[in-house]
């Protein structure tokens, strides 16, 4: 896929998809500032590029909870595959693994654990949970993901209730026994948090508490995803986190929060060798990534842009998305003068 394929990308799988699923891929909350506000925050950011390096052979390779990865570059967890193709999720996990870039499964998916870890090759598979009330269902769970090969837990904390989209709600979909929250116990048709019935409702009612019980249950290394603030982030490290992944869940929930872009500096340097940091939300460019980096993330989620990959062409569709990530990450470390990602420091972005 080349760059002008990519930026026409989305007004493709727009076109592509029925209504109702391209409104839930684009939903952000209430008056979708963050949305914008995500994306336009890496943009405003400015590099101050090194010259005269020797940028011929650049390596961007990466260490993500003790495995060596080629790219620091995953795919964020989104539910509702089939929603955009056909084979959901199973076309995701293909493509993540093609491209050799994790994959982050999300709790709302519609294709079986089991099937999903069947596409899995090098590199590593992990899960998003949501907390259900129930948690003598979320053991089940654990030790099922854990049979099946994922290699680590992401608890998604900043969601206990859904937002309101507009967007969606304007748009809903209709429930369909084709699409169901598979891995969910009994099976639910596919709702989302938009619909009205949810309204106010905690859905998710995980605290520091069951942070710390699902860190002893684990065997998997758990992360925490939805961290906005330092404080936070060091309360999670201190209950034993060995991630966090600073994040506005993409702008879904709470509307007009302060941007990824604007939040992971603070919260990377209050974790410095306590747990690792990982940035999600509005990446859309390779320099996106190398600011991130610079920032003191050591790796990035992307969502959107893998769901149009995943809508224009299946597996091979969100390979080409992450591959493009990373031709365009490489391109902008020789850009500005970086071989490999210990020489992208925090003196490349302007303050
Ligand atoms: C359609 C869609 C569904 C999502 N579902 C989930 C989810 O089930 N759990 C979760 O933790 N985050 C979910 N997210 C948030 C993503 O993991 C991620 O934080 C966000 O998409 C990153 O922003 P970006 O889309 O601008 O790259 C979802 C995002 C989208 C677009």
């Amino acid at each position: 896929m080349d760059s002008v394929d990519f930026d026409a990308l989305e007004h493709q799988a727009h076109a592509k998809m029925p209504p109702a699923s391209f409104a839930f891929c684009a939903a952000g909350a209430d008056d979708e500032i963050s949305v914008a506000e995500n994306i336009s925050d890496w943009r405003r950011l400015r590099l101050r590029p090194r010259v005269l390096r020797s940028v011929e052979n650049v390596d961007t390779s990466v260490t993500l909870l003790g495995q060596k990865m080629s790219t620091p570059i995953m795919v964020a967890p989104t539910g509702r595959h089939k929603l955009f193709h056909p084979q959901g999720e199973a076309a995701t996990a293909r493509g993540a693994t093609m491209a050799g870039m994790p994959y982050c499964m999300a709790s709302n998916s519609n294709i079986l654990i089991e099937d999903v870890a069947a596409e899995r090759k090098a590199a590593p598979q992990w899960f998003q949970l949501y907390y259900w009330p129930n948690r003598a269902e979320v053991e089940a769970l654990i030790d099922r993901l854990h049979a099946n090969g994922f290699t680590a837990l992401v608890l998604t904390v900043d969601a206990p209730v859904g937002g309101w989209s507009p967007r969606a709600a304007r748009e809903q979909h209709e429930p369909s026994p084709d699409i169901l929250n598979i891995n969910m116990p009994g099976s639910p048709m596919a709702r989302t948090a938009y619909h009205p019935d949810f309204a106010g409702k905690v859905l998710f009612p995980a605290t520091w508490r069951e942070l710390e019980w699902l860190v002893k249950r684990s065997p998997m290394p758990v992360l925490v995803k939805g961290v906005l603030r330092a404080d936070d982030a060091v309360a999670c490290a201190e209950h034993g986190a060995k991630a966090v992944i600073v994040s506005n869940h993409g702008g879904r929930h709470l509307d007009t929060t302060v941007t990824t872009a604007a939040a992971v500096e603070e919260i990377a340097s209050a974790l410095a060798g306590k747990a690792e940091v990982y940035v999600d939300g509005g990446i859309r460019r390779g320099t996106d990534i190398l600011k991130a980096l610079a920032l003191g993330a050591r790796a990035v989620l992307i969502g959107r842009p893998a769901i149009w990959g995943l809508t224009m062409n299946g597996a091979d569709g969100v390979r080409d998305v992450l591959e493009h990530f990373r031709v365009e990450l490489v391109r902008a470390m020789q850009l500005t003068g970086c071989a490999s990602l210990k020489d992208i420091t925090r003196d490349l972005v302007a303050d």
